[in-house]
């Protein structure tokens, strides 16, 4: 049972989420969080608990070794665990920009796996994605067992970072775990993926852009499930095993971009048709019977019922939406850790 616990990312959207779920349903533990704070950490996700005696923040970019471990060696005793969330997360900019997701999501993981393999009492979680599986036609769902074959450059940096946490299982021993995870919505999360951007500009009066026909599908997970489903790998997974989590909550994204305008706006004249996304991979569903089976996991949250909440949360936090949007919360953060290390 872990006692401190160091987690990648936690300024990112999935991050904070576990870090709040851990704070109320684990106690006893001590969270470090290491976050490079790019443009998608935002220290305001977590400042809630900011001064609970339970959460240590250090600012640390995950792809510079001396600084990860000189920040590590800060921490009174080695951590008993270790779960990565930090990466580039989003599609698109890794169109746009591929050179930042090998960096932060090939070289940070293999940081971390080298530090974990100087600290072989840890167990490591490795947070991955469906994408790594690729694109399924319009039947069927990926299982653990579905071989890679990742298709745009944030899911090839993704499989690779994965296939190192594998590799170094197999050859080094580590206590590895890797969650593969479809797509999450809720709270904190950085409003350019589909859901949070669509309620803003929803709210705004703002063109909605639909890549392509809007047909392709999703599986989506409300970001609380999901967390959960991370500590109960955490928990209980078994050393070198793969885990995927999903909503069993299909939608294609004009369903959902169309449900985004009924509850926000009440109509649907935003709605555009733009370019699609290159290589845009058609369909993703998560089959998710083993971990029903071997960790007793199961979604809890409803996609209406999340839906519902995740809108009700953007519309009743406009200043954490408006400071997010305007940028000015990174010059003031580049400012204020100038010259400061792993404040
Ligand atoms: P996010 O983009 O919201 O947050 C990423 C976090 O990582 C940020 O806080 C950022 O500052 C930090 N970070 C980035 N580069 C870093 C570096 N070099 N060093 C230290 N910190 C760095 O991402 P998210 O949506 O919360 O995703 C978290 C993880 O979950 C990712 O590994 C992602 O691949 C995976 N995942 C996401 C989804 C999803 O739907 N969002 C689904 C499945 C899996
Ligand atoms: O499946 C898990 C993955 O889900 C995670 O690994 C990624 O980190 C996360 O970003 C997400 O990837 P997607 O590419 O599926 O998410 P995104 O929100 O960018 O897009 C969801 C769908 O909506 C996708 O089919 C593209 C479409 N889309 C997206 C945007 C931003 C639009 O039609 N219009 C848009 O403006």
């Amino acid at each position: 049972m872990p006692k401190t616990l160091v987690i990648t990312g936690g300024c990112g959207f999935i991050g904070s989420n576990f870090v709040h779920l851990l704070l109320r349903e684990r106690p006893d533990w001590h969270i470090v969080n290491l976050d490079a704070l790019t443009y998608a950490g935002n220290l305001a996700n977590l400042a809630s608990i900011a001064d609970d005696p339970r959460y240590t923040f250090l600012r640390v970019d995950i792809t510079d070794a001396e600084a990860l471990n000189a920040a590590l060696a800060t921490l009174p005793a080695p951590p008993d665990a270790l779960v990565h969330f930090a990466a580039e997360s989003h599609v698109d900019r890794s169109i746009v920009g591929p050179e930042a997701f090998l960096n932060t999501n090939i070289i940070g993981t293999f940081r971390l796996l080298e530090y974990a393999r100087k600290h072989k009492q840890l167990r490591y979680v490795q947070v991955s994605t469906d994408e790594v599986y690729g694109s399924l036609g319009d039947e069927g769902a990926f299982t653990e067992d579905t071989p890679i074959a990742a298709n745009s450059p944030y899911s090839a940096s993704k499989a690779s970072a994965d296939l190192m946490v594998r590799a170094y299982h197999h050859t080094f021993g580590l206590d590895v775990v890797t969650t593969r995870c479809s797509n999450n919505y809720g709270p904190f999360q950085f409003p350019e993926k589909l859901i949070p951007l669509m309620i803003l500009h929803a709210k705004d009066g703002k063109p909605m852009p639909v890549y392509g026909n809007g047909k392709n599908v999703r599986d989506w997970i409300h970001v609380e499930d999901h967390c959960r489903g991370v500590l109960t790998a955490l928990e209980h997974g078994k050393p070198g095993e793969v885990y995927n989590f999903g909503g069993e909550s299909e939608r294609d994204n004009l369903q959902i971009v169309q449900q985004i305008a009924d509850l926000v706006c009440g109509h649907h004249d935003l709605i555009r048709f733009v370019q699609d996304r290159p290589g845009h991979d058609w369909r993703y569903a998560m089959d998710i019977t083993k971990v029903r089976r071997e960790l007793g996991w199961e979604p809890r949250v409803t996609f209406a019922t999340g839906l519902a909440d995740t809108i009700q949360w953007y519309l009743a936090n406009p200043e954490w939406c408006r400071q997010v949007l305007s940028q000015e919360y990174r010059s003031f953060y580049d400012q204020w850790y100038a010259g400061r290390t792993n404040a």
